[in-house]
């Protein structure tokens, strides 16, 4: 049986087609469109984005943005067919090991229904930081939470 090939490497441009679609089915109407992506990769001097490639192709993805010694997660997403197999697990240690390099502290906003996301941060050390009132378009509440990097 051949075993698969799963690699993190940087987000480029020519992954940005697929990662639409992933962002279409999961984030709906919140969905980021390609240019925002776009200038992120080729504008944004604080952004570092990274895709999570299986067998050659895109099915996650997650990125930062680094500010000196601080770190922030601004978007993390699995395609739907593979969510629940671990690969979440791998991109986020991934990223939180790359913020360890550069940073003290990593912090992300979630919505305070994503029970799924928010066990995979506690797993991760994230603890709670407090609450954004409101954050999102619907009017759900934002949970920040972070972690010391070591
Ligand atoms: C959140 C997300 C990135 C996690 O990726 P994933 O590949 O599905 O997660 P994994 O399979 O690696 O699971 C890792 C951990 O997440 C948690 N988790 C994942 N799916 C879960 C579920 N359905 N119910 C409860 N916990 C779940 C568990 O803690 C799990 O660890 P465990 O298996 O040891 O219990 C993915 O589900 C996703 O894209 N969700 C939609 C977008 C989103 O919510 N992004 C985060 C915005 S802040």
């Amino acid at each position: 049986m051949a075993t698969e090939s799963i690699e993190i490497i940087p987000m480029r441009a020519g992954h940005l087609d697929k990662i639409n679609v992933i962002e279409q089915q999961v984030f709906t109407s919140e969905a980021w469109p390609i240019k925002t992506y776009l200038y992120e990769l080729k504008e944004n001097q604080f952004a570092h984005y990274f895709s999570l490639l299986k067998d050659g192709l895109v099915i996650g993805y997650i990125g930062l943005w680094i500010v000196i010694d601080d770190a922030q997660i601004t978007t993390f997403c699995i395609d739907r067919a593979y969510q629940g197999e671990g690969y979440g697990d791998k991109l986020l240690s991934h990223c939180i090991h790359y913020a360890s390099m550069r940073c003290i502290r990593i912090s992300l906003e979630v919505r305070e229904s994503n029970h799924s996301a928010i066990r995979l941060y506690r797993k991760h050390g994230f603890v709670d930081g407090g609450v954004r009132k409101a954050y999102y378009g619907d009017g759900e509440n934002a949970l920040v939470m972070w972690r010391y990097l070591s």
